[in-house]
């Protein structure tokens, strides 16, 4: 087996095997199988490309696997890490993992709760699960109509909602999303109904915000929230969205507090 800095050319390929990695989690549970399609997904790797490490596997020319990550200031985040079903339980995740680990101090990751591999491979590394990661769905009624959209201070917020500056993160969700400051937040909306980030100085602000988003909502929308954004998940039951199967998990390392002010990005960008 041989490791390599990934390349743009790789996303096509990288995409087939995580959806398929993906669907060989689910499917034996005969669960609808999640996951972005090839064009969100060329975009996300190839921002953690530009601003990341990312890494494939391959033996002879075959691609076994690939890991992806980032990392801010002293932060690091696990982003991607698959293996061809027919090379997995051979060393290769854990490899490739060693290969992404760099060397910031306070590590997450997510993962699909179902899927004990990777959560005990993770957990050997000190990444422990916090919190599940809810996911809701569906036509919002929401009372947030009164709150209007003002200026706010992004890096604030992101020091307060996720604990480090996302700066570079805001010029990618930028291209592709629309941004909205609120008093003491800010929320993203992506075409298709996607909402998030959404992060508050405080979960006051940051639930408000999501209240707001929520009430100007034109059709179906889908939103992703750690449960100890307890504030954040109650105005996403009080809008009537619905949980969806699966839940997420936060993995932490012993110095990282879970988030109480956050929806996130995504499981990739977090
Ligand atoms: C998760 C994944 C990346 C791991 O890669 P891999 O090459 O299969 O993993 P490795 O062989 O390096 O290591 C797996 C380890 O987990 C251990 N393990 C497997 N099942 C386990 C369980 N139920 N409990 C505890 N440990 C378990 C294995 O014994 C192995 O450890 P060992 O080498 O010390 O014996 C890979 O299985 C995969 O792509 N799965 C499908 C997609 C996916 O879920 N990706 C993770 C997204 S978060």
């Amino acid at each position: 087996m041989e490791l390599r800095p990934t390349t743009l050319d790789d996303l096509p390929a990288l995409h087939g095997l995580f959806a398929d990695a993906i669907r060989g989690v689910f499917e034996p549970h005969a669960f609808p199988t999640p996951g972005p399609r090839l064009e969100v997904f060329a975009n996300q790797q190839r921002h953690i490309l530009e601003t990341g490490t990312s890494v494939v596997a391959e033996d002879d020319g075959r691609l076994l696997g690939f890991g992806a990550s980032w990392q801010r200031d002293e932060h690091w985040f696990l982003a991607s890490l698959f293996v061809d079903e027919a090379a997995q339980g051979g060393g290769v995740g854990a490899a490739l993992l060693d290969a992404v680990w760099g060397a910031a101090p306070r590590r997450r990751t997510i993962t699909d709760a179902i899927q004990p591999v990777s959560n005990a491979l993770y957990g050997r590394h000190g990444l422990i699960p916090a919190t599940p990661i809810l996911r809701f769905t569906g036509r919002p009624h929401s009372d947030g109509r009164d709150l209007r959209p003002e200026e706010a201070d992004l890096a604030a917020i992101d020091v307060a909602a996720y604990g480090f500056d996302r700066a570079i993160d805001h010029a990618y969700w930028e291209q592709y999303g629309l941004r909205t400051t609120w008093p003491g937040a800010y929320t993203y909306t992506f075409p298709g109904g996607e909402i998030g980030p959404v992060a508050g100085l405080d979960a006051a602000a940051a639930a408000r915000a999501l209240a707001a988003e929520l009430a100007r909502a034109d059709g179906d929308v889908r939103v992703r929230i750690p449960g100890t954004s307890r504030a954040l998940v109650e105005v996403a039951l009080a809008a009537g969205l619905r949980l969806d199967p699966v839940p997420g998990l936060l993995l932490l390392s012993e110095t990282v507090t879970p988030p109480t002010a956050l929806a996130i990005a995504g499981y990739m960008l977090f």
